[in-house]
């Protein structure tokens, strides 16, 4: 039997996979931490760091797509068009004009940059319990000896609302719930908006994607500086994102963000006026590739520390997700994956780029 409003079986989500414990980053990145040995930086440095070339000579050219064009009839063709050229060619746009009072998004990222200020015992009440990938901790972390993220997370399953576990939730800084619950509700509504622009796109029925976006999960991002290590750690391992849509909040404008394209690494500028939207595995999977989901990665600053909250956007766990027919004539690539699999498979690997969406592929394309 269906559970009411999507189900509480929802809370599925948070036991999937498990991810090892390891160190706070946070701490050990501190001015007086003394637990920072050679030994312990060694767990972090990535060999493959500087494999393919940096162009920050490109990071202007991410494309910038207006919600409030999209929403007007006169400007809608033209804008639908920047938006499809931004799927195919980039898998990642900044989107301005998004809607998203200004109020909510100076208090969640005043708010979280507050709520990781606070000292290492009060944050660990909401720690990682074994088992459960909500929480602050991390994820990903598989054994002990793979490579380490130069960063702490803490992820919270927002919508529907019966996913939350709301022991889980921060009572401080005080007003963190309400702008956490606010800035949810409002990406609910962003995601479903670009998510039908984008069926337009494909000239899709917007059925289709309706169902899509129905589970929102919350991973808030601290990366510290690195004042030993800055050009031989990253942040977050290259990967893709197991979503449907992915919505990017840069909190205090560090760059750090990288995406792939044409074989090298861009650098994206953050902007304070945009969210960045990305497509993820799942659009990829039901555009038959046609719409990217691009590998990305995380590099850290020697003197200062990034923040950053990233939206995914998910259908419910038992559903399925499948080729478009009808607006596709060439032959269909990617099988009809079940939500549930995927993500299981996506969560109880180390991140490898875009390896999880290898199984979906009916034949590997290199
Ligand atoms: C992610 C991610 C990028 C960032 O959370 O999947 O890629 O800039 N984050 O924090
Ligand atoms: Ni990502």
């Amino acid at each position: 039997m269906e559970e009411p409003n999507g189900g509480a079986g929802e809370s599925r989500w948070s036991k999937l996979a498990t991810t090892l414990p390891v160190s706070n980053v946070q701490a050990l990145a501190a001015p007086t931490a003394d637990e920072l040995t050679p030994d312990t930086i060694q767990r972090y440095i990535q060999p493959d760091i500087d494999a393919h070339a940096v162009f920050a000579e490109h990071s202007d050219d991410v494309p910038v797509i207006d919600l409030s064009k999209l929403l007007s009839p006169e400007s809608v063709e033209a804008e639908a068009a920047k938006l499809k050229f931004a799927c195919e060619e980039w898998g990642f746009f900044q989107l301005v004009n998004h809607g998203v009072p200004d109020e909510v998004i100076a208090g969640v990222k005043r708010d979280i940059e507050k709520f990781f200020q606070l000292p290492l015992d009060v944050k660990n009440a909401y720690a990682q319990r074994p088992g459960d990938l909500q929480g602050y901790g991390q994820a990903f972390v598989q054994s002990n000896d793979q490579k380490l993220d130069w960063s702490d997370m803490f992820a919270l399953y927002t919508q529907p609302p019966q996913a939350r576990d709301m022991s889980y939730w921060p009572s401080q800084p005080h007003t963190f719930r309400k702008y956490i619950e606010e800035y949810s509700s409002e990406l609910m509504k962003l995601a479903d908006s670009v998510a039908t622009f984008i069926a337009k796109t494909l000239d899709a029925d917007p059925e289709l994607v309706a169902d899509k976006n129905v589970v929102q999960i919350f991973r808030m991002n601290y990366y510290p500086q690195c004042s030993s290590a800055p050009d031989k750690v990253l942040g977050f391992s290259p990967h893709s994102d197991g979503s449907f849509l992915t919505i990017l909040l840069e909190v205090n404008s560090v760059q750090g963000l990288q995406i792939r394209r044409h074989g090298a690494w861009i650098p994206v500028k953050p902007r304070t006026d945009a969210l960045l939207v990305n497509v993820g595995d799942l659009l990829e999977i039901m555009t038959n590739g046609k719409y990217k989901s691009i590998e990305h990665r995380v590099t850290v600053n020697a003197h200062k520390e990034r923040l950053s909250i990233s939206a995914f956007h998910v259908p419910k766990l038992d559903g399925i997700i499948s080729p478009i027919l009808g607006i596709m004539e060439e032959k269909v690539l990617y099988k009809t994956t079940n939500v549930e699999e995927y993500s299981r498979l996506y969560m109880s690997n180390k991140l490898d780029g875009k390896r999880a969406l290898d199984h979906a592929k009916l034949s590997i394309i290199y």
